[in-house]
């Protein structure tokens, strides 16, 4: 069960690969990376890359074009050498068709290779799709990343409730925006301003466009309410709001009367009733989503026996996604082993 494939090597995949390295106690030793993938290219070691080696090509400053063992090595090698148990899935998102993430994920499946990922894009598109073909194949397909990278939103809102039905999901699952409306009130700046601080910062980027328009926060609550309650809906018909339109001087009235304004996702759903909404809200100081500051993230789950259940934290940094992929594959390999 320890033979891998990285596809992927952004931000995240050059984060995991790092965690390879500091985390090797914790692994297995006879774990494997046999493929490193891009879109041009990779490199491939049938007997497992030199992890010690990989890192040298994590810096900006050194592609890993640069590799002795870079080639056109591409995923249907994967396929067609069978000779890895996981693939880790880690291209970028594409919320119009899934694309590439999507045959990645679907045709690993098939090839009866587990799945661990953190690209959303496949997930809220094809999630029952992908879940009931690994389920056929008695394979995992682990998605903890992609649903607020480091908060452990899924195990909470799954496992950790087990025998309890989640009836509301409540979360601030975007970091970007969280930010941009703390800075708002903190630096008495407006929307502009702070935007511009937190692209500065890298926390924003360049194009925003999918973190403030409130598509990044109802993509998670989506894709929980997939996950969690088995419903299915159309994206393009949900009401989604995003903080552009937000004005200092009603941060600030409210701030004053003891609230805080956040863009929350909500989705609610009982009896076949099934609400979902995102826009900025009202949290007042006794709600525990008033505490999730700057980069931070939380969702809030309302329970019918195990009553009201919050976990926050999961700052977004590629290194927090990436333990958030570390921790859904040690778990595929502990299962494996017992
Ligand atoms: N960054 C975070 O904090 C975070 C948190 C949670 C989830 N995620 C998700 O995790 C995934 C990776 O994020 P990231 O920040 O690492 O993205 P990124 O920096 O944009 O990297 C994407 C990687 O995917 C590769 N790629 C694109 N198309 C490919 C293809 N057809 N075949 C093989 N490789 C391909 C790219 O290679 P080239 O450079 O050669 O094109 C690049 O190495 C994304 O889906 C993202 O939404 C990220």
């Amino acid at each position: 069960m320890c033979n891998i494939a990285l596809i992927g090597f952004g931000g995240v995949g050059k984060s995991f690969v790092k965690l390879l390295q500091l985390k090797k106690d914790l692994l297995p030793e006879d774990i494997k990376l046999k493929y490193v993938i891009k879109s041009d290219g990779g490199i491939y070691n049938k007997d497992g890359l030199d992890i010690d080696e990989l890192i040298k090509y994590t810096n900006s400053d050194n592609e890993i074009q640069n590799h002795p063992l870079w080639s056109d090595v591409k995923f249907k090698d994967i396929l067609k050498n069978k000779d890895i148990d996981i693939l880790i899935e880690l291209t970028s998102t594409n919320i119009v068709n899934g694309e590439p993430g999507y045959t990645h994920i679907k045709e690993s499946l098939e090839n009866k290779i587990n799945v661990v990922t953190g690209n959303k894009g496949p997930i809220l598109l094809y999630y029952h799709e992908l879940k009931n073909l690994a389920e056929r194949n008695n394979l995992y397909l682990k998605i903890g990343c992609t649903t607020g990278g480091a908060l452990p939103s899924v195990n909470v809102g799954t496992t950790d409730v087990l025998g309890a039905q989640v009836t509301e999901i409540i979360g601030v699952l975007n970091g970007t925006t969280n930010f941009i409306l703390e800075e708002m009130v903190k630096c008495k700046i407006e929307y502009k301003e702070a935007l511009k601080k937190a692209q500065d910062l890298k926390i924003a980027e360049k194009d925003p466009s999918l973190d403030v328009l409130g598509f990044d926060t109802a993509i998670k609550i989506a894709i929980l309410s997939k996950v969690i309650w088995d419903v299915d809906f159309e994206f393009d018909k949900l009401n989604i709001q995003g903080i552009t339109n937000i004005k200092l001087k009603d941060l600030l009235l409210e701030y004053f009367s003891g609230n805080k304004t956040k863009l929350i996702g909500r989705a609610f759903y009982l009896n076949n009733k099934f609400e979902f909404e995102v826009k900025p809200m009202l949290i007042d100081k006794d709600h525990p989503l008033y505490f999730v500051d700057g980069k931070n993230k939380g969702v809030h789950y309302k329970t019918d026996i195990l009553g009201d259940i919050t976990v926050t934290g999961g700052a977004s940094s590629p290194l927090n996604a990436a333990a958030a992929i570390l921790r859904d594959l040690i778990y595929i390999i502990e299962s494996g082993r017992k």
